[in-house]
């Protein structure tokens, strides 16, 4: 299976995902393609280390075009793994990959999900409601900020001191735990 990622920022699950795969060839997954809507992205840099191809996505070109198509055609692209990727995914690109397209949600979907939440807003607002669990979603995406069907959730107890920081933590480790299990499933 051939999976391209597609992120905003560090990317430590695109590098905890690339190094599983490129470890591992007898998981069957290749990381041909790592897309990035910035261009000082962390992830641009781990990926060209990885020589893993790279791909920057100005907001026009992705909102308005298909070209990207043709670029994920041109990989062989059967998989999509958004990992910390912030823009909505356009309705052409859900529509030539349909449940083909996988993120992941810092947070117990669908609580703490939409518009907004994302990164230290999610935990902030996780520790302010005074939460006794968080966790993760990875799920299919639709049209829809965080509202496609769920493939995964995994669970973490929350201690009345964690905080909002602590929580990330957390979370963010079981992020990198199964994101490359649940893609390695879809095989
Ligand atoms: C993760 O928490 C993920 O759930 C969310 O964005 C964050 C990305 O972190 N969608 P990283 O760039 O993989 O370190």
């Amino acid at each position: 299976m051939k999976l391209a990622l597609f992120v905003s920022g560090t990317g430590s699950n695109a590098r905890t995902i690339i190094d599983r795969f490129q470890a591992h060839p007898e998981d069957g997954v290749e990381v041909v393609l790592l897309v990035s809507n910035k261009a000082n992205a962390g992830a641009l840099l781990m990926a060209a280390e990885r020589n893993v191809p790279t791909l920057v996505l100005k907001r026009d070109g992705f909102n308005n075009s298909e070209a990207l198509l043709d670029d994920l055609k041109h990989f062989n692209v059967d998989l999509i793994a958004l990992a910390g990727f912030l823009w909505l995914v356009p309705a052409y690109l859900v529509r030539a990959f349909p449940n083909r397209i996988l993120n992941i949600h810092p947070a117990l979907l669908p609580d703490y999900g939409g518009k907004g939440m994302y990164g230290a807003n999610v935990h902030r607002a996780v520790k302010a409601n005074g939460e006794t669990e968080s966790g993760i979603t990875i799920h299919y995406v639709n049209e829809k900020y965080d509202e496609g069907n769920t493939v995964f959730q995994a669970a973490v107890r929350l201690d009345p001191e964690d905080t909002p920081e602590k929580i990330a933590e957390r979370v963010l480790r079981l992020e990198h735990a199964n994101y490359w299990r649940v893609i390695r499933r879809l095989r």
